[in-house]
């Protein structure tokens, strides 16, 4: 039987921004319940949440103060135990983001760990000494310095991937990985239907501190082969495959692989044993155009195992919004991007807004939260024009600034809008198996065409050129188009497609 996750489409919600019931201008997870009915009507099958767990927020969930609860600003664990209920009787899974590289610095763990050498959690966290008055070795934080901070108290050195509030966890201590394995089985028993897993390529580091060597591609940078990326993770994730499988059915982990090869990602799902899903940073950090669309489709599709599953994306809480990144704000090539991230062979990714053709938003200096300057993508959900957009009450201050854009009241109503483009393309996967199963093979097609066939009765292209072009050999039915008034049409010699237009074809 195919996994819910392999025919579904998944909606990934940043809770601060998607619906404040309170009042405090924060999004909640009693917001989320709220909205449910909208994202049945959408038609999505599974919904991630990004961190609720209780965090100091020096990196806005991302360190966590305790792995079996929920930030109270967000709501505790019965309106999440709700939240699951509610979104089972709507054929929706939820699916939390779980923190296994580092904790926050204000976690019980982190706290015992650094009050002595011989605290029991010592070991739990990287703990090293120095080079005389230098850090143990050269290893760079990703958020910029080096990735250790002296502790003054005990006289050593601990490592941080991250912020220096974001202590790595020492994956090498057996007692870690039986906490996360409490951890996980948690959630599970309360019905959580799977994680995605924070820097998933990252958890184990180099037993030996071995210095990072330089980038060959930029000599300015070192390439991260010690500080994470070790083979020794993928241990972590066949243990935790089989704790998925003890789950009826089999709860799901989709891994943060931030690795830019796709033979390199595809190495995390295993033998079928270690993720069942791996987010494709490849694709998100493609340029859009149809050459380059199509080359890594096409290496992904080759380097995924046999029974793996592949993944898309076109946004995330990381990067710029798409229709800014990709599109420049243009709608037309905004729309050719959403058909064809839910027409490839694999589980498609929506983040909020995403739906809406929501921009980036420009978060002036003041109202910034982020200290890595993120909060454009993270916005509050435009529900409505009204005052408080929908998304929280009239006068009260939203945690980060609205922005401007589209918004979902006025989207709902307009069949030509990318909301109404999107509920038809996840209806459409529902109605044809061959859209959700079938497999992807690349078409011929003219230089800004990319045009590729699902199984042998459909075939989809996107124009993203600025002239009209002719994909050639097509015949059948126009299912959905970007540009919806061709919904319906006949085709007979080849595909005609405008300027940044796209079109999903039942071939005759
Ligand atoms: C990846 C998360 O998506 C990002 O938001 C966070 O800052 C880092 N991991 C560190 O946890
Ligand atoms: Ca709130």
């Amino acid at each position: 039987m195919t996994p819910w996750w392999q025919s579904g489409a998944i909606y990934q919600i940043y809770p601060r921004s998607f619906l404040d019931t309170n009042g405090d201008g924060v999004g909640d997870l009693a917001g989320i319940v709220n909205r449910l009915d909208y994202l049945e009507w959408l038609g999505v099958d599974g919904i991630w949440l990004n961190p609720v767990m209780p965090s100091p927020n020096a990196d806005w969930g991302y360190d966590v103060s305790d792995y079996c609860d929920v930030h109270r600003e967000l709501g505790d664990l019965d309106i999440l135990d709700q939240l699951v209920t509610e979104a089972g009787r709507r054929g929706i899974r939820i699916l939390l983001d779980i923190v296994p590289n580092h904790t926050s610095d204000q976690h019980d763990w982190f706290h015992d760990s650094r009050s002595s050498r011989s605290a029991e959690h010592r070991d739990w966290y990287v703990w090293a000494d120095g080079r005389g008055d230098d850090p143990p070795n050269n290893w760079r934080s990703v958020f910029g310095g080096p990735t250790w901070t002296f502790d003054e108290e005990t006289g050593q050195w601990y490592m941080h991937n991250f912020l220096p509030e974001q202590p790595d966890l020492n994956w090498w201590n057996p007692g870690v990985r039986d906490a996360f394995d409490d951890i996980l089985r948690f959630w599970f028993d309360r019905g959580i239907a799977g994680f995605r897993i924070d820097v998933a390529h990252g958890l184990v580091h180099d037993r030996e501190l071995r210095d990072e060597p330089p980038d060959p591609e930029h000599p300015d940078r070192l390439q991260p082969i010690y500080s994470m990326n070790r083979p020794e993770v993928h241990d972590v994730y066949r243990r935790w495959r089989k704790i998925c499988e003890q789950y009826e059915p089999a709860c799901v982990l989709v891994g943060e692989t931030h690795v830019l090869d796709p033979v390199v990602m595809a190495s995390y799902y295993g033998q079928g044993d270690e993720l069942q899903l791996a987010f494709n940073f490849a694709f998100v950090y493609a340029p859009f155009d149809a050459a380059s669309l199509r080359d890594v489709v096409e290496r992904t599709e080759a380097a995924i195992p046999e029974g793996g599953w592949p993944v898309w994306t076109l946004s995330n809480h990381d990067v710029i919004r798409f229709p800014t990144r990709w599109c420049d704000g243009d709608e037309a090539k905004a729309r050719c991007a959403l058909l064809a991230l839910l027409l490839l062979r694999g589980t498609p990714f929506l983040y909020y807004g995403d739906e809406l053709g929501l921009e980036q938003q420009n978060v002036p200096e003041e109202a910034q939260r982020d200290m890595a300057g993120r909060d454009g993508a993270r916005t509050p959900m435009r529900w409505s024009n009204e005052p408080g957009l929908g998304f929280t009450e009239p006068g009260v201050e939203p945690w980060l600034p609205f922005g401007s854009g589209p918004n979902v009241a006025a989207e709902r109503g307009e069949p030509g809008s990318s909301l109404s483009l999107c509920r038809g393309l996840l209806a459409l996967r529902r109605e044809h198996a061959d859209l959700r199963r079938g497999p992807y093979a690349s078409l011929q097609s003219p230089e800004d065409v990319w045009a590729w066939s699902r199984g042998d009765r459909y075939a989809a292209a996107v124009n993203l050129g600025e002239g009209e072009a002719v994909v050639e050999g097509l015949a059948g039915t126009i299912l959905i188009g970007t540009s919806r008034d061709r919904d319906g049409e006949q085709v007979r010699a080849g595909l005609r497609l405008g300027a940044r237009e796209g079109a999903l074809l039942e071939l005759s």
